[in-house]
């Protein structure tokens, strides 16, 4: 309940009640409803319990490979409580209605989504997003998705995706927040706010969902679905934190995940979800298994058959199958043979009962179908703009060089002759990214139609010139015909929306197809040349920044790509995104992130023997937190309030940001520790602040981080999560790797 209406009704009884009320309220509370669910769960029987259990998909999307053709039969049986993949108020509402009017017990089907980077109105994807640093965006994002999607019948998104990703090679790259836990973690519990408000039973919002649970972005060798081994420290340190964060953040619902963690998948892991996930982070939400997950314990070769897979699910804590039908076909049995108890059972159902309580579900099972609403929501003015903010501030200027003596970007308004070519100039499904689910294409304003009408007095010659898949050169004269009449030449080339995402794992990540060739066939007449990629993962663009003066990453942007791009590269919004994940310079290097270890033999050129590779230097291509403005920064005077720090006091890390440029421009500036010598080996970098300020041309600002030693903390050689006392060392700055460093001890 919101804190706000809860005082409202109270205030016409009782004054005594009013500032109890506001006292004691958190920010996120419910009502308490243990009555209501277990007066109903008294009156169920096995059958209807293990539906409650059950998630089926409706015959409207599918995203794996089973379809269950009879789910209304089932849902008018009670032998499925849950429907994924079916939105539209009407569309829901009809659904709906077979389970409150038609079924014995009347309990309302909880319907859930993947509405992962807007519902209708597409926003960019999430690993572009999280390049804006901007926490506020991205909580925005997530309350205007949940807004849309919550007028379509919908309660229930399957997000936020938190798996942190280290290996471009893993297509799912593209729908978390790149390589950084502390960032992670910061973005995971802001989409959880930004979905869920503070009261889940408000019509505008829903219930979000933390995934894949856990470590599933560190597949080997970034083959979707495969094994995870690490140690246990890692997976803490690095890979567990934004699961935490978004837990903390009040997430209802977490859904297992697809790999293997240590020898156990993790649908049927105890350690990962009685363990960690329910004992230490004391998480009494509903766990829900991905898709068909449960039976996949077969092929991994941890189940014997489908009400085994069934049983170890259940016992590790997990409340409800998606897709696999194991609990509805066979936990019955598993409980008449006394290996699933029924008060693993009761726990299950009073975690769904409850959620559909405080969903709302029980006062009004349609109060989410709404299609007046729905009309008003969809594509409104406010989401189509923010599509746009959000856009543009995801975009990472990696390179603008002069031409003929003069930076490339941004473009004049008047420039007369533009060629735009490439394959992704006029892609309208294929800018909405990899999960744009409902995602409406004829809605999506192409870089083609943005440009005519960002200059209107400009002639456009376009050409694709290829696709993003074949390598057909046949359409390359059309293209280098249109680059001969221009000025100037923009090229928008990278993945289509099918190239990443799941399942979408690839070896080469380079500019797939003939992309590579039409760009080096253009490149030689000479012009001057823009190169705007358009992917949904750092690719391999050594060629590209060798060669060509300006490159804009824009990743896939969503319903307002095209007006994100053209505001960019005409100026009229300044590039201040910086880039949440390495890009290598090439696959064998990978993987490749900025918080590496030293090693015993540290990279130097003039020793053979030390950690290097005899084909590529160790630096990647761009690093984690790079990216460019149209202005530039000075960072000076960096200084610690103190020399030494105690446990539990404060340390401020304060520096000067210069604009030194002619125009506006935001800054992420960000700061990183190191800790010198630990009880284990400790990264040379660490994320652990960062600040975007905006400056005027000329302006300075002193920005003021405060660290204390509980910011210093890690899992010690024994396993315990503690800050140990030593030298460390402080950077700040514009990326990674550009920063001014000084030493504090901590005593
Ligand atoms: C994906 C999940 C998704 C689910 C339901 C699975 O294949 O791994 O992320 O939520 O399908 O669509």
């Amino acid at each position: 309940m919101r804190p706000g209406k809860t005082i409202v009704t109270i205030m016409k009884n009782k004054l005594t009640l009013i500032l109890l009320t506001i006292w004691v309220l958190p920010a996120f509370a419910q009502k308490d409803y243990t009555k209501e669910v277990e007066a109903l769960l008294s009156k169920m029987t096995l059958e209807e319990k293990i539906g409650q259990m059950t998630l089926y998909t409706s015959g409207w999307d599918v995203t794996g490979p089973t379809l269950n053709e009879n789910y209304k039969a089932d849902i008018r049986a009670g032998r499925c409580g849950n429907i994924f993949n079916a939105h539209t108020a009407k569309y829901n509402r009809d659904l709906q209605r077979i389970a409150v009017e038609e079924t014995r017990l009347k309990i309302p089907l909880l319907f859930g989504y993947d509405v992962i980077h807007g519902h209708k109105t597409i926003y960019p994807i999430p690993l572009a997003e999280a390049c804006s640093w901007d926490l506020e965006l991205i909580e925005k994002s997530a309350r205007l998705s949940a807004r849309e999607a919550a007028a379509s019948g919908l309660h229930w998104t399957f997000n936020p995706m938190v798996d942190i990703a280290r290996d471009p090679r893993w297509g799912r790259i593209a729908e978390g927040t790149g390589e950084d836990p502390f960032l992670g973690a910061l973005m995971g519990a802001a989409k959880v706010r930004g979905y869920q408000g503070t009261d889940l039973s408000d019509p505008y919002t829903l219930m979000a969902c933390v995934k894949h649970f856990a470590a599933y972005g560190a597949a080997q060798a970034g083959r979707d679905y495969h094994t995870v081994d690490m140690s246990e420290r890692e997976l803490r340190q690095t890979y567990l934190p934004p699961y935490k964060a978004a837990i903390d953040a009040g997430a209802a619902s977490v859904m297992t995940s697809f790999n293997e963690y240590d020898g156990v998948p993790a649908t049927g892991s105890k350690f990962l979800m009685d363990k960690v996930l329910r004992q230490e982070w004391g998480f009494d939400g509903i766990i829900v298994t991905d898709y068909g997950s449960v039976a996949e314990m077969i092929p991994h070769g941890f189940a014997v058959n489908g009400k085994h897979a069934g049983e170890l699910a259940a016992n590790a804590t997990v409340d409800m199958d998606m897709q696999s039908g194991v609990f509805q076909n066979n936990l019955k049995q598993s409980v008449e043979e006394g290996k699933v108890s029924m008060k693993t059972i009761d726990d299950a159902v009073r975690r769904v009962l409850l959620k559909k309580f405080e969903l709302g579900l029980f006062d009004d099972p349609y109060r989410y179908s709404n299609e007046e609403r729905e009309k008003q929501e969809v594509f409104s003015d406010e989401m189509m703009q923010h599509a746009r903010d959000a856009g543009r501030k995801s975009i990472v200027l990696l390179k603008n060089e002069p031409f003929n003596g003069q930076k490339l970007l941004p473009l004049a308004k008047t420039t007369r002759n533009i060629a735009l070519i490439g394959p992704l100039t006029e892609a309208p499904e294929d800018i909405l990214g990899s999960w744009h689910a409902s995602g409406d294409a004829s809605k999506a304003v192409t870089l083609l139609s943005a440009l005519q009408q960002a200059v209107p007095g400009a002639k456009i010659f376009h050409a694709q010139g290829c696709s993003t898949e074949s390598d057909d050169r046949s359409g390359f004269e059309a293209a280098l015909n249109a680059a001969r009449q221009a000025d100037v030449v923009i090229m928008a080339v990278g993945e289509n929306y099918r190239q990443n995402g799941e399942a979408a794992s690839r070896s080469d990540i380079g500019l797939p197809g003939a992309q590579q060739a039409l760009l080096e066939e253009i490149y030689k007449l000479g012009k001057p040349v823009v190169v705007v990629v358009m992917a949904g993962r750092p690719l391999t663009i050594g060629w590209m920044d060798e060669n060509i003066p300006a490159i804009v990453n824009a990743w896939h942007l969503g319903t307002m790509a095209g007006p994100a791009i053209t505001d960019v590269l005409f100026g009229d919004y300044n590039p201040s995104g910086k880039l949440v994940i390495t890009f290598p310079r090439n696959v064998g290097q990978i993987p490749i992130f900025y918080s590496m270890k030293n090693t015993g033999r540290p990279f130097n050129a003039n020793d053979k023997y030390t950690s290097k590779y005899l084909d590529v230097a160790n630096t990647p291509l761009y690093p984690f937190g790079y990216g460019l403005s149209y202005t530039s920064f000075k960072y000076s005077d960096l200084k610690v309030s103190k020399p030494v720090i105690g446990f539990g006091e404060k340390l401020q890390v304060e520096v000067t940001v210069k604009n030194t440029g002619d125009r506006a421009g935001e800054e992420v500036v960000q700061l990183y520790t190191r800790d010198l010598v630990g009880s284990v080996t400790r990264p040379v970098k660490e994320l652990k602040g960062f600040q975007k300020i905006n400056l005027k041309p000329g302006e300075s600002e002193k920005v003021t981080f405060t660290l204390t030693s509980d910011d210093l903390r890690f899992y010690t050689q024994a396993m315990e999560y503690k800050a140990e006392p030593g030298d460390f060392k402080v950077f700040v700055g514009g990326s990674s790797a550009d920063v001014l460093e000084v030493g504090f001890e901590l005593k």
